[in-house]
């Protein structure tokens, strides 16, 4: 029997170290649990296979550092994986060799999620990153040497201590590479990490300052001639058409369903979201008896898919259709952001202006900069 979901996330959690500002689900070290950890995803898979539709259009390994991932076992993995349309993986500069780019293409990845952060050492000293300007440039040129031509670069603003001009030579050295896809997030403090210790005050201090950032890097970007095509992700207009947004991630914003596997994964199947466990050793156990992993289980009603749907849905700059999320949205809201120039109706062919739910909205550029308050207010 098959399923439906056709985007699958395989979490890889291990990292040479951890950065002072992540609080995503890693383990340090631990190159003799590597091993484990793949035979494990590979019975998660087993398990929930029949929720996999029988050809997927996305997978994507994530991290931690999927190619901190012992070589071997992360061959074992993507050999054994169910083959996609697109398949993506997460990078960290200082671990891309030319043995590790010509790993990762000759097992069916057809694009690279680099986390460059940023280019100045003193800034990168401050997310405690252990690659260097030098090692973004190289692990770069290994893959496109390998044969990769679809490469996102991620960077990170507002770092204490980043000046304007920092930005500026941040983005311009990242656009030297002409990357085909950019993510640009603006720094978050992560409750508990040592970053927030040592910096959460300062970044608050500079929050304001922040809203010009984003501006700046949205202007200087299309200025640049890519595509904002989700508030926090750009990507280049492809001379010969090729769509060079992150199908993966677009399926997250669109609302699809995924399956999500390996510790602290989530999921969307069928109207409630799984979170696994973030605990290796229970994970393990788990899956390596056999059975399901411990999971959260939280039922997503109706009114709340359709509420996620509006706030991811307006995040990207194409109409979503009301027809899905009118009874969700505030009419009078609605006509008031119109009013302001901050929302845009579009109507189809032959559609009637009165219905609540005829047409698609979407964001203007001044709406987008303002960002998710703007979406909260359209919510009745
Ligand atoms: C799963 S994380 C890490 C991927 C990879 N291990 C790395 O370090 O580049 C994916 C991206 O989230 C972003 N990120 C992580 N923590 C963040 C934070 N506290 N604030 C803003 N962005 C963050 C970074 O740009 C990072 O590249
Ligand atoms: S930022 Fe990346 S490398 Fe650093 S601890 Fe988090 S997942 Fe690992």
């Amino acid at each position: 029997m098959s399923g439906s979901i056709r985007h699958l996330y395989v979490h890889l959690p291990f990292c040479a170290h951890r950065c002072g500002y992540c609080d995503f689900v890693t383990v340090v070290g631990r190159p003799g649990q590597h091993a484990a950890y793949v035979d494990g995803l590979l019975a998660e898979l087993a398990l929930e296979r029949e929720l996999l539709a029988p050809e997927l259009e996305t997978i994507f390994l994530g991290g931690g550092t999927p190619t901190f991932t012992q070589p071997r076992e992360l061959e074992r993995l993507l050999t054994t994986l169910p083959p996609a349309t697109e398949v993506t993986v997460e990078a960290n500069p200082e671990t891309v060799t030319p043995a590790l780019a010509a790993l990762l293409r000759r097992n069916g990845v057809d694009r690279i999620s680099l986390g460059a952060q940023s280019f100045q050492p003193r800034l990168l000293a401050v997310l405690d990153r252990v690659a260097g300007p030098d090692d973004v440039r190289r692990a770069f040129y290994h893959l496109g040497d390998a044969g990769f031509d679809n490469i996102s670069l991620d960077l990170i603003y507002g770092i204490p201590g980043q000046r304007p001009s920092d930005l500026d030579a941040d983005i311009g050295e990242a656009l030297a590479l002409r990357p085909e896809h950019l993510s640009c997030y603006e720094l978050e403090a992560k409750p508990g990490t040592r970053f927030t210790h040592a910096h959460g005050a300062e970044l608050h201090r500079q929050a304001e300052a922040m809203e010009d950032y984003f501006e700046r890097v949205v202007q200087t970007l299309l200025g640049a001639g890519y595509r904002w095509y989700e508030t926090a992700n750009f990507c280049r207009v492809d001379p010969r058409g090729r769509d060079l947004r992150s199908r993966h991630n677009l399926a997250y914003w669109r609302g699809r369903d995924y399956l999500g596997l390996g510790i602290g994964a989530v999921s969307t199947v069928s109207g409630e979201r799984w979170r696994t466990t973030p605990r290796l050793g229970p994970y393990l156990a788990a899956v390596g008896a056999g059975r399901r992993p411990l999971r959260e289980i939280e039922p997503l009603p109706d009114s709340v898919q359709r509420e996620e749907r509006v706030m991811l849905g307006l995040r990207l700059d194409e109409p979503l259709p009301l027809e899905a999320v009118a009874t969700s949205l505030d009419p009078g809201a609605l006509a008031r952001l119109e009013r302001l120039g901050l929302a845009r109706r579009v109507l189809g062919e032959g559609e009637a202006p009165a219905g609540a739910d005829a047409g698609a909205v979407t964001l203007t550029t001044r709406g987008r900069l303002l960002g998710d308050g703007v979406t909260a207010d359209l919510l009745a």
